[in-house]
């Protein structure tokens, strides 16, 4: 073998190393497409139902896929979730007010709202302070051993 073929091997092994190298995580990006956390619907898979503890209101981070022709984007979003027995509510932590996060207080046994003080029972009725209406609620199903939710509707007026 010359120098020169020698040469001509280790330079189409070496582009065949970086062409396989690029292309195999885009083929497999465009042939397996992305993870179905969502339906059709829009519902979203908000993980297995055991990592729910029994009685008491859970944050859980759900993420949701936005995909805008080639660029792909991870959306998370906070829900409160409680698990009593088979029923399963799930709240939007939004305030109805004016949108800050609520968060459960396990000694106050109430959604509080940080920004101007509107409580939620653990039903998500409001208890005091200038929220207009509860805490809104996702529609919540269950396949197997996931929990599954849904569109979310508007809570009680207060
Ligand atoms: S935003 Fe929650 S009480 Fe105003």
């Amino acid at each position: 073998m010359t120098r020169r073929g020698l040469y001509q091997g280790a330079i189409f092994v070496l582009g065949g190393l970086i062409g396989a190298g690029l292309g195999v995580p885009a083929a497999a990006y465009l042939l397996l497409g992305q993870k179905k956390d969502e339906d059709a619907e829009g519902w979203i898979d908000a993980g297995p139902l055991q990592a729910l503890p029994l009685g008491q209101p859970t944050r859980l981070i759900l993420e949701r896929q936005r995909q805008d022709a080639w660029r792909r984007d991870v959306e998370k979003a906070p829900v409160w979730v409680i698990r009593d027995g088979d029923a399963i509510t799930a709240f939007s932590p939004k305030c109805p007010h004016l949108g800050c996060g609520v968060s459960w207080s396990s000694e106050e046994k109430v959604f509080e709202c940080p920004c101007h003080d509107s409580t939620f029972a653990r039903d998500g009725k409001v208890e005091g302070g200038p929220s207009p209406r509860g805490l809104d609620t996702h529609e919540t199903r269950i396949e197997g051993d996931r929990l599954w939710l849904g569109p979310i509707h508007e809570g009680e007026p207060a």
